[in-house]
């Protein structure tokens, strides 16, 4: 092989998928990596929410199938909340282009409901909002590997696992699931004002390929972003002045 062939960037092979935010995408040198799963992480009222909106409302303008999952009942709340940000998700919604799962933590099949949808909706965006309360529910060994809960398991009244090395396993699997083939994730985790984690489970930043991470400074009256990594990209650490308006996420 020439050292020619060996040097070629490697945003000539990698495509991009664009975020809906314009500048966010010059930052991240064209976009998110497809097929990449970016946790967005922030502090509450940070932003996570509306930064997804803005990448699945880009992918629905694009012709995309796009899937949110949350872990909040009240969707037609996220949906008016989401109107007000201006992104009018109802007719996407009508026309099947868009589903909102809400995943209930009190049934044990969720993990099951996810990958069920995942795997036969053909959707080329996803967003998961939040892991946090997901990565959070009662986890059980079944076998060598299976962890996640089963009516089975649930049943024979085995006891939950709760352990660091069960933690990792059970978000490895949580975050494995949206890494379908052609498809780009985002997936959001709740970080407690003044941690200095990427996450609150400390563990999904390890294993996800790119972070966003949404700041606020109360005390300035000041938002950031800052792309904390985003693998295979070349971009600044720099934190980026923001400002949330009826309009969604602006750069300053
Ligand atoms: N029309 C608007 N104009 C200005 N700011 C707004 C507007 N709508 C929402 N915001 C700001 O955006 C914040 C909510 O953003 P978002 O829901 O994305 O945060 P989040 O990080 O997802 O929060 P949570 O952790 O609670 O889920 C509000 O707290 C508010 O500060
Ligand atoms: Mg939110």
């Amino acid at each position: 092989m020439l050292n020619e062939d060996i040097n070629i960037s490697k945003n000539e092979y990698i495509e991009r998928v664009n975020t809906g935010i314009p500048r966010l995408d010059e930052l991240l040198s064209g976009g998110l990596p497809k097929n990449s799963i970016t946790l967005v992480s922030g502090t509450p009222g940070s932003g996570k929410t509306i930064l997804c909106f803005h990448f699945l409302w880009e992918g629905l303008n694009r012709g995309e199938r796009c899937l949110y999952l949350t872990s909040d009942e009240r969707v037609t709340n996220i949906v008016k909340q989401a109107k007000e940000v201006g992104f009018d998700f109802t007719p996407w919604i009508e026309k099947g282009q868009l589903k909102f799962i809400y995943l209930d933590l009190d049934k044990s099949s969720i993990h099951k409901e996810m990958e069920e949808e995942i795997r036969n909706g053909n959707y080329s965006r996803i967003v998961l909002d939040s892991l946090t309360p997901v990565s959070e529910v009662p986890v059980w060994v079944s076998g060598v590997h299976e962890i996640i809960p089963s009516e089975d398991v649930v049943e024979n009244k085995r006891y939950p696992v709760d352990s660091i090395a069960t933690t990792r396993l059970h978000i490895r699997r949580i975050i494995s699931m949206l890494g379908k083939e052609n498809c780009t994730a985002m997936v959001t985790s709740e970080i407690p004002e003044g941690s200095r984690s990427l996450s609150r489970d400390t563990i999904s930043e390890f294993l996800v390929d790119g972070i966003i991470l949404m700041d606020i400074d109360t005390t300035m009256d000041r938002r950031k972003l800052i792309i904390r990594k985003m693998r295979a990209t070349k971009h600044t650490l720099k934190p980026q002045d923001i400002i949330i308006t009826e309009g969604g996420i602006k750069f300053l």
